[in-house]
């Protein structure tokens, strides 16, 4: 990016994100009604923080949608894709690559295309093969535009009578996540501010992010990914009820770095009986071994309020984790130096 972007440049962006959901609401997507057909299945491709929309879409379809919505973060995109799939082509800059490259597949395979981005070599390409592009505001990170980069793929499945309601989840959405920023905003101390507490657990501890199937994985994998991209920090996720099957043995040695992990479990209040029963369990396993297990709730009602819910507290958090170690959360020089590096 061309502008320098302090610290304080991300709680701006996290500030701004219930307005990126209602700027949502007010795009037109009428370029990809002409897409309306009835699909074998629903292709998301795209990577990083272009991606996860891509999976809060698969979770938001699985109870809604009759066929299967699936996530590509790959070159290529999966063998079943042809002239019944729809593929959504996900790049914040676009130019990654990999995308680019699956978008190619697509053409080939002769699937229906929308691509979504601010611009790029993936705008270009679209437009020359006379496909929707859905234009994304630019000047954020990707993972800050995460608004951006969700709302318009559930939008246009709802445009294309795919899927309803969704407008009116995106609305709570909004609804939800202004109240809950007074809560977590920098202006809020710790002693009242959630993020600000979990961040002050995850500090000088290695994070282990925990979801559950269908509710809140979602928001576990963007904990981590923020995290990692934010606080520059290694963290892990993984979800319930599979992790009661092997990650939760392995919290016996080494004892003193088995020390070091702060375990934060994502909760909703649709999480199934006994996956809330298993949770209860987990945690007293865990008693005495780790640093710390802290909890999180969703709030709202719908499926799309609540999973922002939760993930607005982990983006916050990330962020005032990368304050505690002084870093600068904008930047990832990392990922910067190998997108240069492939490039040569
Ligand atoms: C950076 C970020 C990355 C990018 C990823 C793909 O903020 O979140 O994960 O999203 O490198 O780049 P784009 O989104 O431009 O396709």
């Amino acid at each position: 990016m061309a502008v320098e972007m302090g610290p304080e440049m991300m709680f701006e962006f996290l500030y701004n994100l219930p307005a990126q959901f209602e700027g949502c609401l007010k795009m037109d997507f009428s370029k990809a009604s002409g897409l309306k057909k009835e699909y074998a299945n629903i292709v998301v491709t795209g990577l990083g923080g272009s991606a996860i929309g891509g999976d809060i879409l698969r979770c938001y379809c699985q109870s809604r949608l009759p066929i299967p919505v699936v996530v590509n973060r790959d070159y290529m995109l999966p063998r079943f894709v042809g002239p019944d799939s729809l593929v959504l082509a996900v790049s914040y800059s676009g130019n990654t690559e990999e995308t680019l490259s699956a978008y190619e597949d697509a053409r080939e395979k002769g699937a229906s295309i929308i691509a979504f981005t601010t611009g790029g070599k993936l705008a270009e390409m679209a437009a020359l093969d006379g496909n929707p592009v859905i234009t994304i505001t630019g000047g954020l990170v990707p993972r800050a535009a995460t608004g951006y980069l969700f709302a318009p793929l559930v939008l246009v499945l709802e445009r294309l009578g795919l899927v309803s309601g969704a407008s009116e989840d995106v609305k709570e959405t909004v609804t939800v996540l202004t109240q809950l920023r007074e809560e977590i905003e920098p202006g809020r101390e710790e002693d009242s501010n959630r993020a600000r507490f979990i961040a002050g657990q995850l500090y000088q501890r290695i994070p282990v992010i925990w979801g559950c199937s269908s509710t809140s994985e979602v928001a576990a994998m963007r904990w981590k990914g923020q995290i990692n991209e934010n606080a520059k920090a290694p963290a892990y996720f993984n979800v319930f009820p599979e992790l009661n099957h092997n990650e939760i043995v392995g919290f016996e040695v080494p004892e003193d770095l088995v020390k070091k992990l702060a375990v934060i479990i994502l909760r909703d209040p649709d999480d199934h009986g006994r996956i809330t029963k298993r949770i209860e369990i987990t945690k007293d396993i865990l008693q005495g071994k780790v640093s710390s297990v802290a909890e999180v709730e969703a709030r709202g009602n719908s499926f799309l309020a609540k999973t922002y819910s939760l993930i607005y507290v982990g983006d916050y958090a990330s962020v005032y984790l990368a304050e505690l170690y002084g870093i600068n959360p904008t930047p990832v020089q990392v990922i910067d130096y190998l997108k240069a590096r492939m490039a040569e």
